[in-house]
């Protein structure tokens, strides 16, 4: 099993919820100037984080844009890869959102998800650590 999502020369990548934009970072340096990375966030301190590390890199395949999940600023088909990394468990609604990677990942595009999930209950001072919560 990887933990890396496939980015391909050339390609097309969705970074949905992007947060601070590091994956988006290394998707643009993988992509190469021939392909580009969107990298989608509604939260705006966090695009603001990203636009930040993006300028700092110098990539120019990198673009950032702010919207809901629900409702992507991106055209049918448009995309090769998305990554989404922790935001389905963030989105109780999250059938919308698969709908509309089904609408923007091209036929025969990929999909890599990534998601924290529970195998048991946490102890309660595991639960009660507040650095068990915030990075
Ligand atoms: C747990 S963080 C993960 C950030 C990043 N993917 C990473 O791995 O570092 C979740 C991010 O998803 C964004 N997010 C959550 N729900 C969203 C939605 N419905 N539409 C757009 N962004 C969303 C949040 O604003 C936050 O920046």
């Amino acid at each position: 099993m990887s933990v890396f999502a496939e980015i391909p020369s050339g390609a097309t990548i969705l970074d949905l919820g992007c947060g601070a934009g590091l994956d988006a970072l290394i998707a643009a340096g993988r992509v190469g100037l021939e392909g580009k990375v969107i990298a989608v966030d509604f939260s705006t301190p966090m695009l603001n984080r990203a636009r930040q590390a993006a300028a700092e890199s110098g990539l120019s395949n990198l673009e950032l844009r702010e919207a809901d999940a629900e409702q992507l600023p991106i055209a049918d088909e448009e995309i090769d890869v998305a990554m989404v990394n922790g935001i389905f468990n963030l989105n109780p609604s999250r059938g919308a959102i698969f709908q509309e990677l089904a609408r923007v990942v091209r036929r025969g595009g990929r999909v890599f998800a990534a998601e924290l999930i529970l195998s048991r209950p946490l102890p309660a001072e595991a639960r009660a650590s507040e650095s068990n919560w915030f990075a």
